[in-house]
Order: C-alpha cells, then sequence, then structure tokens
C-alpha cells in the first residue's frame, strides 16, 4: 500500500508596515509606562500599518518576500490559504484579494478565522490539501492589522496589538522524508466572551449606536485570557509531542504565539525547554494576530535558532477560544 504523502514547508517571507509605535509613543496616548508594558507583556515596541494599508496588502508583501529567497512561477500555485481576522472587509474573501493582486491565474482560496491560531489552523488545512494529493503549491499566509479594531485609548489592549504578516509555500514531502508531521487542534466556543469584536457582523451591523458604543474595537478580559492560554498552550504542546513519542527534550525550536513573553516562557519550563530553543521576538512586533508564527520563524532562521533538519515545535492560543500545536521538521 502506497504511504500516504506528507507536506513541507519549502520557503518563507514575512512583511511587517514601516511606521513603529514605541512603548514611549504610547506613554503620550494613555496612562501607561515603558517600564509596565515591559515587564508585563515583554513589548517593545510594534508595527502598524500606514492609513489604506490592509491585510491583502501585508499579505502580498509577505509573498513578494518570500518570492525573494524562493523565486518560482506563482502560477503553480493551487490553493491560497489567508488565515486572518482582519479581512480588508466582509467579504470578498482576503486570499481573493490576494490572488488578484498577485495575478495568479488558475488557483481558488479563502480565508480562515481562528484568531491568533490563524497562522496554525491556515497550514493544517494546507498540509490537508498536500497530504489528500489535491494540490502541489499551497501558499499558506497569516496576516493582521490589528491597529485597525484597537482602541487607542484602552490601555490594556492598545499595547499588545501590531500589524504584520507572513507567508510559507507548502509541497509534497520527497519520499522518507518527515515534512509536517502531526497536529492538534481544537476550539472551545465559550471562551469567546473574553476575546471578541462585537460589531459589524449580522448580530450587530454598523450603525452609529454601534461606533458611539465602541463595538468595532478589540473587546478582552486580559486576565481570563492569559489564564487560558498558560494552561492551553501547555496542554496542546504536550498533547501533539506525546501523540508522536517525544518530549520537549527532543525538540530543537520552539516557536510559540507571541502573545504574552510571560505566557511562552510558562509554557517552555513546564516542557523544560531550554531558553536558546525558545524563540521570542515579541519585544519588536508586539502581537500580530495570525502573523506572529511565520514572523517568528524569520527570526528562528536569521538567529540561526531554526536550521534544515531540527525539528520545530509551533503552538498557538486565540480567540474562540481556538489553540492549536504543529510539529515538523525543517526542510530548508
Ligand atoms: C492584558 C495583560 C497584559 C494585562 O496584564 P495583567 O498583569 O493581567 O494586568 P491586570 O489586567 O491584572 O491589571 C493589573 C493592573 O494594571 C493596570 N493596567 C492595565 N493595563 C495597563 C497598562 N497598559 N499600563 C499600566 N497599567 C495597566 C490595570 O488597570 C490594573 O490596575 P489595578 O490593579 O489598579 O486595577 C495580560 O492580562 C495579558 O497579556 N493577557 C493576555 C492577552 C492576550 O494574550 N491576548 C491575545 C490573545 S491571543
Amino acid at each position: 500500500m502506497p504511504t500516504a504523502r506528507r507536506a513541507k514547508i519549502t520557503a518563507l517571507g514575512t512583511y511587517v508596515p514601516s511606521n513603529v509605535l514605541t512603548n514611549q509613543d504610547l506613554e503620550k496616548m494613555v496612562d501607561t509606562t515603558d517600564q509596565w508594558i515591559q515587564e508585563r507583556t515583554g513589548i517593545r515596541e510594534r508595527h502598524i500599518a500606514a492609513k489604506g494599508e490592509a491585510a491583502s496588502d501585508l499579505a502580498v508583501g509577505a509573498v513578494k518576500s518570500l518570492l525573494e529567497s524562493h523565486p518560482f512561477d506563482l502560477q503553480e500555485v493551487d490553493l491560497i490559504v489567508v488565515g486572518t481576522v482582519t479581512p480588508d472587509m466582509m467579504y470578498p474573501s482576503t486570499a481573493c484579494l490576494v490572488q488578484n493582486k498577485l495575478g495568479i491565474k488558475n488557483t481558488w482560496g479563502f480565508d480562515v478565522s481562528a484568531g491568533c491560531s490563524g497562522f496554525i489552523f491556515s497550514l493544517n488545512v494546507g498540509v490537508s490539501f498536500i497530504e489528500s494529493g489535491a494540490c502541489k503549491k499551497v501558499l499558506v499566509i497569516g496576516s493582521d492589522v490589528n491597529s485597525s479594531m484597537t482602541d487607542y485609548t484602552d490601555r490594556a489592549v492598545c499595547i499588545i496589538f501590531g500589524d504584520g504578516a507572513g507567508a510559507v509555500l507548502l509541497e509534497p514531502a520527497e519520499e522518507g522524508e518527515e515534512g509536517i508531521i502531526d497536529h492538534v487542534a481544537q476550539v472551545e466556543g465559550g471562551g469567546g466572551q473574553y476575546l471578541y469584536m462585537p460589531g459589524g457582523g449580522s448580530l450587530h451591523p454598523a450603525t452609529h449606536e454601534t461606533v458611539d458604543q465602541k463595538m468595532h474595537y478589540i473587546h478582552q478580559d486580559g486576565q481570563q485570557v492569559f489564564k487560558y492560554a498558560v494552561k492551553k498552550m501547555a496542554e496542546m504542546t504536550e498533547r501533539v509531542l506525546a501523540k508522536n513519542g517525544k518530549t520537549g527534550a527532543d525538540v530543537d525550536c520552539f516557536i510559540a504565539h507571541q502573545a504574552n513573553r510571560r505566557i511562552i516562557s510558562a509554557t517552555a519550563d513546564r516542557l523544560k525547554m531550554a531558553p536558546e530553543k525558545v524563540v521570542i521576538n515579541i519585544d519588536r512586533f508586539g502581537n500580530t494576530t495570525a502573523g506572529t508564527i511565520p514572523l517568528a520563524m524569520n527570526t528562528a532562521v536569521q538567529t540561526g535558532k531554526l536550521k534544515k533538519g531540527d525539528l520545530l515545535l509551533l503552538a498557538a492560543v486565540g480567540a474562540g477560544f481556538t489553540s492549536g500545536a504543529t510539529l515538523l521538521r525543517w526542510a530548508f
């Protein structure tokens, strides 16, 4: 019987807008301090999109950066999956806008809404299309313009979020190559009340009242999200490792969704992971939602923490609640 084909990541690109919002800038906007933000979150600065710069623009920027390091004919792309909760508009999907901007003629695609797990969930979807044999080249993109739904008078929220995007190319692995090994994923919708944007959907369509009541902004109960994230990040990483007969000691590089440095460190401690294996770039980018994992992959490659052949563990928890962890062998 033929063994099921595996998928692997063969290229990576990232994009962040050029505008930088520092903690010092925020000190002038809300009652906060650089020291508080750094101690409680690990963030120093974040990138913010320019007016008119939307999720599809960041996504296209990430694909163009991918093409610079790994030139190939974009017309070969079979499928575009975009993880985002800040699409350019309600519809058409960001995937359609990306397809059009890149001029890819014979492809299809769609968006995945999974909050901060958006990149991992999109990756799972892309992997399935490679494993089934339906696709040979899949672009998986995580792109979020969080500044578009951030209330810059709410100090508990505006300090956390930034804008950014990343893209990977998925292709079939060679015979015997491990590629993307396995994933676990879960949604627990009861947690939706702790992190959500209530306005603009079919429940609360936009009106003057929804704007006055700030319903088009991120609403967050930070402590509830924090507690859930610490518990669930550990649970999901342990689950995917145990499922594959591995422990934290086998992992060469750990990339967690960059929401709060304390959440990442708590998970790494639980897995008994040496700090040098843990990738942290939240200080420079803040929480870019679906952008964090590919942005952190890029940091890991550039700093030499992630090399060809390394066992890489990815993990994320996000609005929904959503959560997931993926185990893969880095292939380039
Ligand atoms: C939001 C978050 C940074 C707040 O940190 P925290 O340590 O939990 O802080 P608390 O909410 O307990 O607030 C502690 C105090 O700091 C204050 N505070 C909140 N934001 C502040 C800020 N930016 N600057 C200064 N003080 C602030 C609070 O008002 C509170 O003051 P009080 O004790 O007088 O009431 C933290 O809860 C967090 O990171 N949560 C997870 C968020 C997340 O990951 N979201 C994305 C999910 S993927």
